[in-house]
C-alpha cells in the first residue's frame, strides 16, 4: 500500500519505517526540517521518500496522523482534501505540556478528528504503545507470540486495512469496536504512557501490559 505518514517524530519516523521495511511505499512529512525527512526516508531501507502533507496524502491507501494535537489543524490544512482517505490516528489529544487529555470521558481525540475531517474514513490505532518498543516487536515479528494491540473505528474495510498494518508491525491486532470506543482507550493509552516513562519497568513493561488477552 501506499502510506503517507502526517508527523514524522518518534511514532510517525518508527512507525514510517516500520512499514516502509514491511514493503509499503512510504510518504514521510511534516517535520520541521526537510531534511530529517529525507534521512528518514533513506534510512528506512524500503520504498520510502520525503514529501508535503499534500503529497503525503494525495495517493495514500491510508495516512497515519502522528502530531501533537495542537499541530492537528495545521497538519490537515496543509494536507488539503481528506475525503475518503483512511486516517489512522495515534495522536492523543493532550494539552500543551503534556499533562492531561483535553478531550475525555464523553468523547475523544479520535471523535473529534472525525469530526472536523467528516469525509474521512478514521482509525484510532497505535495510540496505547510506547514508540520506544516498536522497533522490538517488528523484530520479535515470527514468533508465535505477538503482543495485542487495540484499534478501533466505524467503517469496516478503514479497519481491516488498519489491522493489516498493525500485523505488518508485529502486534496482534485487537479490534475494540466502533469509534466512539476510543474514548476509553485513549485514557488508557495515557495509562501506558505512565508505565512506559514513570514505572520501574520502563517501555518493556507498558509493552508487556498490552498482552491482557494472553
Ligand atoms: N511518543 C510516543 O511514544 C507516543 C505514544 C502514543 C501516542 N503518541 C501520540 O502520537 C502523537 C505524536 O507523538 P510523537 O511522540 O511522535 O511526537 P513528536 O516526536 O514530537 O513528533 C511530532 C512531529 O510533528 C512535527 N512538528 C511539530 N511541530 C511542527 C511544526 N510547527 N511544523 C512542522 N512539523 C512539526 C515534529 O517535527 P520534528 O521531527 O522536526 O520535531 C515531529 O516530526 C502525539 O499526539 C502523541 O500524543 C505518542
Amino acid at each position: 500500500m501506499r502510506v503517507g505518514i502526517l508527523g514524522s517524530g518518534l511514532m510517525g519516523g518508527k512507525l514510517g519505517t516500520l512499514f516502509a521495511r514491511a514493503g509499503h511505499e512510504v510518504v514521510f512529512s511534516y517535520a520541521r526540517s526537510e531534511q530529517k525527512l529525507k534521512r528518514l526516508a533513506r534510512d528506512a531501507h524500503g520504498n520510502a521518500r520525503a514529501g508535503t502533507p499534500r503529497e503525503a496524502a494525495q495517493k495514500a491507501d491510508a495516512v497515519l496522523l502522528a502530531v501533537h494535537w495542537s499541530r492537528i489543524d495545521d497538519v490537515l490544512h496543509q494536507t488539503g482534501d481528506l475525503s475518503g482517505k483512511v486516517i489512522v490516528t495515534c495522536s492523543l489529544p493532550m494539552n500543551d505540556d503534556n499533562t492531561e487529555l483535553v478531550v475525555a470521558h464523553t468523547s475523544s481525540g479520535a471523535e473529534e478528528l472525525a469530526k472536523m475531517v467528516p469525509k474521512a474514513r478514521v482509525v484510532s490505532a497505535f495510540n496505547t504503545v510506547p514508540s520506544e518498543v516498536l522497533f522490538g516487536v517488528y523484530e520479535a515479528k515470527r514468533k508465535a507470540t505477538r503482543p495485542s494491540l487495540l484499534y478501533c473505528g466505524d467503517d469496516e474495510s478503514s479497519k481491516s486495512i488498519t489491522a493489516g498494518l498493525i500485523r505488518d508491525v508485529g502486534f496482534d491486532p485487537v479490534d475494540a469496536g466502533p469509534l466512539r470506543i476510543a474514548r476509553y482507550t485513549e485514557p488508557f493509552a495515557l495509562l501506558v504512557a505512565q508505565l512506559a516513562y514513570e514505572g520501574n519497568g520502563g517501555p518493556e513493561l507498558a509493552y508487556r501490559f498490552e498482552r491482557f488477552r494472553k
